[in-house]
C-alpha cells in the first residue's frame, strides 16, 4: 500500500467514524469537543452533521482554512495540557462527543500525550457519550468500541462512557 493508499484510507476511517458518533449521540444532550483544529476539516464536518450542538475547538494556534475558523468564544487556544484542567472544571459532564485529532506520526509522543490527557478528559464525557480518536485513548473510564465494518482496526478508535 503506497502512503497516498495509507493516507486516503485515513481520512476514509476518520470520516466513517464521525459519521457513526454523529449517529451515536442522536438524542443524548451535550456538547461537543474538537481536539485539534488545523486545517478545519474535520470541524466543518462535524458542525455540518452536528448542526444543533455547541462545538468547542482546541488547538495551540489558528491556521485553519479561512472557512473554518471557529468563533472566537468557542477556540480554546494553547497547549491542550494547560487548557484542559480549567476548562474540564467548567463543563464537568457536558460532553456528548470528543473527537482527538492531535496525534503525529511519533508514536511514542502520542501515547504520552494520551495518557496525560484521557484522565482530563474523562470528567467531561456524559453518561453515554463517545470519545473518537486518532490514537488510543485506553483504559480511563469508557470502554473501546470495535471499529465500524470498513475501518481496519488501529486506524481509528472509537470509546464510550458507559451509560448510568
Ligand atoms: C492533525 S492536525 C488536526 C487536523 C484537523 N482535525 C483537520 O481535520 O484539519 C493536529 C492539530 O493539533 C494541534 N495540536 C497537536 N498537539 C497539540 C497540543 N498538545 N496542544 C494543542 N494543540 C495541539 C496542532 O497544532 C494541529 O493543528
Amino acid at each position: 500500500m503506497s502512503r497516498l493508499d495509507s493516507f486516503i484510507r485515513r481520512m476514509q476511517a476518520q470520516r466513517t467514524c464521525l459519521d457513526w458518533a454523529a449517529l451515536a449521540i442522536a438524542g443524548l444532550p451535550g456538547d461537543v469537543m474538537e481536539l485539534g483544529l488545523g486545517n478545519g476539516r474535520t470541524y466543518d464536518h462535524l458542525r455540518e452533521q452536528l448542526p444543533d450542538r455547541t462545538i468547542w475547538v482546541f488547538d495551540r494556534h489558528v491556521a485553519a482554512h479561512p472557512d473554518c475558523i471557529p468563533p472566537r468564544d468557542h477556540m480554546v487556544l494553547g497547549e491542550v495540557l494547560e487548557t484542559m484542567p480549567g476548562f474540564a472544571a467548567a463543563h464537568r459532564g457536558g460532553m456528548a462527543l470528543i473527537h482527538a485529532d492531535l496525534g503525529t506520526g511519533d508514536d511514542l509522543a502520542n501515547r504520552a500525550l494520551a495518557a496525560a490527557l484521557a484522565p482530563l478528559l474523562a470528567p467531561l464525557l456524559a453518561p453515554g457519550g463517545v470519545v473518537v480518536a486518532n490514537i488510543g485513548f485506553a483504559g480511563t473510564g469508557w470502554e473501546e468500541l470495535p471499529e465500524p465494518d470498513d475501518v481496519s482496526p488501529g486506524r481509528y478508535y472509537l470509546y464510550r462512557r458507559p451509560a448510568r
